[in-house]
This record gives C-alpha cells, structure tokens and sequence, in this order.
C-alpha cells in the first residue's frame, strides 16, 4: 500500500512516498529566502510552495521509482500552520484525491512530529513522553499508542523562536538554532548569566519570552565592540539557559509521570549540544531517550506519510471539504 505525504505548514515544501509502512522517498526544499527578512513572510512562503509543489511531489515519485497510479491514499497537512501555506497543499492533495480517485488523510502536524519517531524503528514500545521541541512548538506529551495527552506547554514563545528571537538579536541570520549553535561551539558557557523561567500556574509549562528579554537588555549594555567580542560567549550562555529549561522542567514531568523512554522531536532536537545533555538526562534519570534520524526531526512530509499510514489502515479518512486549521492542537 503506498501513501503520498505532502507537507506545507510553514516554508518547507516536501513530498514523500511511503511502501508498506516503509519510506522511499522524502523530498523536503527549505525556502532560504526568509532569512533576509529574519523570519518566515508567510505570503512569501505561500507563492513558493504553489510554485515548487508540482516539482517536489514529481521527484518524490521518481525517487521513489513508482507511477503516480501505484498511489492509493494522499496525506497532508490540514494544520497548525500559515493558513496561505497550509492552503497550497491541501488544495494539491484535494486535486490528486480526486484525480487518481484515492481516499484523502488530513494529518495534524503535531502528530506528524510524534510520529516521525517511529519511522524505521518498528518496536517502539508504549506508554513513552514525547518532547516536542520546534520553532512553532514546545510540548510535553505521553503517548499511548495513538492516544496522545499533553502535560507541558509553552505559555509564550517556543523554543525553536526563542533560538530564531535571539538570533535576530545578536545580528544573526534566520534560522536562529544553527546559527547560534555555531557561534557557541566557541564560547564559554555561563560567562553571561540567564533565568531559568518559571510559570507560576503550571510547574510543568515552559516560557521562553523571558529569557528572550534577558538577551536583548544585556545585548543593549553592550558597545558594538564588547557584542562583536563577546558574541560566542554570550551565544554559549544562551544557548544553554534554553537547554536546561527544557531539561529541568522535562525532569519534573518525568518524576510525576514516571516512564522507561522519551523520544524527543522536531527541529531544535538537532542541536549537538542538546544531544549531549540529553545523554546526561538518560544516565542521570535511568530512562531510554530517542531521536528520529536528522532528516526527520526538522519538518518533513515522511512524518505527514507515516501518520497517515495509521489512520489508512483504521479507515480514518478526511471529506474533501476539510479547510487548514492555522492554529489546531493536538487535543
Ligand atoms: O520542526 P521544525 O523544522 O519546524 C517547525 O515545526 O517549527 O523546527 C524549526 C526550528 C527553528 O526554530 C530552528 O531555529 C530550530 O528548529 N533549529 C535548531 C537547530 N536546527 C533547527 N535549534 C537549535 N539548534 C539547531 N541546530
Ligand atoms: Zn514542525
């Protein structure tokens, strides 16, 4: 059985193909200029995907070495997202549904990205936490099979925006995480000092916005001079208060919900030292933690294919007036 996944939600336009619970294709283009503008211009972001959306689902069934007629279901992303974006491929699936006559699966992103954890890995064994950690996002999750109950949240920023925020602040490009990421391989960490934020009605919920105005009142004590000097350290410094924020309160989730593995996903997952602290996290709390492969941590339409696999085969099907839903949460 083969499944087309088409993602659109933000400014990756991607196509997979997906045999048998088996990806063979994942195509995703990054739409790189929205780094001069310092963020996603999301009527920028919508005109590319209509132009390149035709390209990128053509070479994902060339890669994939099928014919458009091997397809018997197309999945795609109905939400959360830009709304014009979103627009762009759900009109092309609705198109291709009704052309090759095949069934129709909207996918919520979010669940996309719980899901990418399972691509290639078949014996992934339940209940686990899933750290949602993307530029959009910021959530802690116990999953059940496909039964899903959000226990964190952000109360403001995400933390994939608190790396895109920062970055802008200290004149970096977009996207903020690997540039900040670079310029801390080369600082000290801890020379600039950070809160760790809390959020009074939740001990669970993360708040980013904080940290983020921290950043910009020590970048503006600085001279030009003192920034330019210091900007691996403070990169360094703040890189790291992002990371133990989502550790600390990931470690409080866990303590009160007690599981044998987390699998951690979306874009800011990357991050190497993330990766290193989280395999602290692992020995520290005697808990397995997972990863997707790279290619599946940052937006992708494989995820997209792969949680529409699940809904194909429990006969979970979308009408062809389903509309995107820009803000559309997991439950
Ligand atoms: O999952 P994703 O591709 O898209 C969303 O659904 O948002 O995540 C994108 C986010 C951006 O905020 C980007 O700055 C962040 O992931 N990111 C990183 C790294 N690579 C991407 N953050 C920290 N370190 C990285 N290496
Ligand atoms: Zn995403």
């Amino acid at each position: 059985m083969v499944i087309l996944g088409i993602e659109t939600s933000c400014d990756e336009t991607s196509s997979a193909i997906l045999k048998d619970g088996k990806i063979l294709s994942n195509i995703v283009c990054s739409q790189l200029e929205h780094s001069k503008y310092g963020g996603v211009v999301p009527e920028i972001a919508s005109k590319n995907h209509e132009k390149l959306i035709f390209h990128i689902v053509k070479k994902s069934i060339n890669d994939a070495s099928i014919n458009i007629k091997d397809v018997d279901a197309i999945s795609v992303t109905y939400g959360p997202g830009l709304v014009g974006s979103l627009l762009v491929g759900l009109n092309f699936a609705k198109g291709l549904s009704i052309g090759l006559n095949v069934p129709l699966i909207g996918i919520n992103h979010l669940e996309g990205h719980l899901v990418s954890n399972y691509i290639n890995k078949p014996n992934i064994k339940f209940p686990y936490l899933c750290l949602l950690v993307s530029g959009g996002h910021t959530q802690i999750v116990m999953v059940k099979k496909h039964n899903y109950k959000m226990l964190s949240q952000t109360v403001d920023d995400a933390a994939g925006e608190a790396f895109d925020k920062g970055a802008i602040i200290l004149g970096l490009k977009y996207p903020g995480g690997p540039e900040i990421e670079k310029k801390a391989l080369n600082g000290k960490i801890g020379k600039y000092k950070f809160p760790i934020p809390n959020v009074k009605s939740n001990q669970y919920y993360y708040s980013f916005s904080g940290l983020k105005t921290s950043l910009l009142y020590k970048v503006k004590s600085l001279t030009n001079k003192e920034l330019i000097e210091d900007v691996n350290d403070i990169a360094a410094s703040y890189q790291e208060a992002i990371i133990d924020t989502l550790f600390s309160k990931l470690k409080l989730v866990l303590v009160n919900n007690p599981v044998k593995s987390i699998s951690v996903v979306g874009g800011v997952s990357i991050n190497k030292r993330f990766r290193f602290k989280a395999k602290k996290f692992q020995q520290d709390n005697n808990v397995m933690i997972m990863f997707p492969e790279n290619e599946f941590c940052t937006d992708n339409a494989a995820m997209i294919a792969m949680a529409g696999y699940y809904k194909y085969n429990a006969n979970d099907f979308s009408e062809l007036d389903i509309i995107p839903l820009p803000r559309e949460t997991l439950n």
